[in-house]
């Protein structure tokens, strides 16, 4: 059989091979850990088993090192069986928006009813230092594009559940909120831009989830997104930004992100 080129048809033949792969009737929610948030990766419940991506319709490996290419599925705390990506393409890849949302296409395929979306950002609120996580309000999409083809005219109104982020402040009641802004990258953001992005409403700046997030509102997903803020935005600082100091604020969190999400888990 040729391979499917809709993207949702392959995200649905993804989403099939996955559950034959483990014998499992459904998943039931998804967690993509972004930079900073993949050690915490073995805190979210028993491992059924590991999956490497490429052996699925439709995904390509990530280009960065380090960022991820497997998937796992785990038995969290409360029963539930959780998809956990270490990892995402990001739309700087150059692969397109369907493979940026072809995960979560594959597990709203596989019967998921809940994604929780994580990353790495940078900080526009000087209060918030580097290893704060940040519950996602709401989003400024400004890569340009869109993962939706065709006339999908989908609501985004409380895309970030409300629900669901007080179920997260359960788990850890100090969480603060803010707004994210997507831009496309690799380069990271002007001071200009980041200005621009303070006035536009925004609070946190990085190259991920806005369009996940919009993905996973069509295909009728709850949406919970938790932002590690690994720096402060350019200009917020007077020191220039460097990756490997985005690397090692992730390491530095590590075990407040554990709790989160091992508590998230427990509570989902
Ligand atoms: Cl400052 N900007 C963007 N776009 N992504 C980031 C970041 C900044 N810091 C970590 N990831």
């Amino acid at each position: 059989l040729p391979a499917a080129t809709d993207p949702y048809q392959l995200a649905a033949e993804a989403g099939a091979a996955l559950l034959a792969r483990f014998d499992l009737p459904a998943l039931d929610l998804a967690l993509v850990l972004g930079s900073g948030w993949s050690s915490a990766a073995d805190a979210l419940g028993e491992p059924i088993g590991d999956c490497a991506l490429a052996e699925l319709p439709g995904f390509a490996r990530p280009v960065v090192a380090g960022q991820g290419g497997s998937l796992r599925l785990v038995r969290t705390p409360a029963g539930k069986v959780a998809a956990v990506f270490t990892g995402r393409t990001h739309l700087y890849e150059g692969r397109g928006e369907a493979q940026v949302v072809h995960g979560v296409r594959t597990v709203a395929a596989a019967g998921a009813r809940t994604v929780v979306l994580t990353n790495g950002c940078g900080g526009l609120n000087p209060d918030w230092s580097p290893g704060t996580p940040v519950l996602i309000s709401d989003h400024l999409n400004l890569t340009g594009t869109t993962p939706l083809v065709g006339a999908r005219f989908v609501d985004l109104t409380d895309l970030y559940s409300p629900q669901l982020r007080a179920l997260a402040r359960t788990v850890r009641p100090e969480l603060p909120e803010g707004v994210y802004v997507q831009f496309r990258g690799p380069q990271y953001e002007t001071p200009a831009e980041v200005r621009m992005a303070g006035i536009l409403g925004g609070d946190l700046v990085g190259m991920s989830t806005a369009l996940e997030a919009i993905a996973a509102r069509e295909a009728g997903l709850d949406v919970l997104a938790i932002s590690l803020v690994t720096n402060p935005a350019a200009g917020i600082s007077a020191v220039p930004l460097d990756h490997a100091e985005v690397i090692e604020a992730g390491r530095a969190a590590a075990p407040v992100l554990r709790e989160l999400l091992s508590g998230l888990a427990g509570a989902l």
